[in-house]
């Protein structure tokens, strides 16, 4: 069975409120892709990794083209859930019914090697699949539309969902066919999923494979990538 990595990166960025694209924004000196793809490529874990652009995307080719040659590119839609369905479909031209997919947002470059693995090998003989994820440490609060606490929440059944979010090529090709063909949105692959009613296994993950998403990530994500060089240099 094959392992497809699939990372949409046709987002514009609305929150960070950069004129770049957050994925095109510099971790020292890098773009956030090309660390991204950087550990992907690491793992060792993927047959193949197929890479979804906007269509106006003008930052990919280049010196990016030029650093990740056996990428396949593939042109993505409005909403993620669009862009990861454009990038099922080169995967069902390429692959089998059965394949893994491992979806990847563009902006986690922190991820480790060692979750990928734990995810693959905990995945394995599933028949849906299932996301690395990590459990809620602080206290969660259910807010009313005035901005005062309606409840507290019993953290224990609470995860945060990261990526990547491993399915079988067939699964979560139907389970995205559905939700377009209803015009409705998920933000994550497991939420397709989860509305058709199939299994999603949580498999427990690093808190620090953070997504960026605000100016104050970067700092945070450059820090997290030194300290994963210094601790390969000393292996
Ligand atoms: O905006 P958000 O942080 O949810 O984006 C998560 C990932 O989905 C990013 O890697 C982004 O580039 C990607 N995305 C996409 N196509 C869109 C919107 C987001 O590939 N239309």
């Amino acid at each position: 069975m094959a392992r497809w990595g699939l990372i949409p990166a046709a987002g514009i960025g609305k929150r960070m409120g950069s004129a770049i694209p957050k994925q095109y924004l510099k971790l020292h000196d890098r773009e956030v892709l090309a660390w991204t793809l950087e550990a992907i490529q690491r793992s060792g874990e993927l047959s193949a990794v197929v890479l979804v652009l906007n269509p106006d995307d003008q930052y990919f080719a280049g010196h990016l083209a030029r650093e990740f040659p056996e990428v396949i590119c593939v042109s993505g839609g409005n909403e993620r859930l669009n862009s990861v369905a454009r990038g099922l479909d080169k995967i069902a031209e390429l692959g089998k019914d059965e394949d893994w997919v491992l979806v990847h947002d563009a902006v986690r470059p922190c991820v480790r090697k060692e979750d990928i693995s734990k995810l693959i090998a905990e995945l394995a003989g599933h028949e849906t699949g299932g996301i690395l994820a990590s459990p809620v440490r602080d206290t969660l609060k259910h807010s009313d539309a005035n901005g005062q606490v309606r409840e507290t929440l019993p953290r224990e059944q609470y995860w945060l969902a990261a990526t990547p979010q491993m399915f079988r090529l067939h699964k979560l090709r139907a389970a995205i066919r559905a939700l377009e063909e209803k015009n409705a949105i998920a933000t994550d692959e497991a939420a397709a999923i989860e509305q058709m009613g199939w299994p999603v296994q949580l498999v427990a993950g690093r808190s620090d494979n953070i997504k960026i998403t605000a100016p104050e990530d970067l700092p945070l994500a450059e820090f997290l990538l030194r300290e994963q060089a210094r601790s390969r240099a000393q292996d």
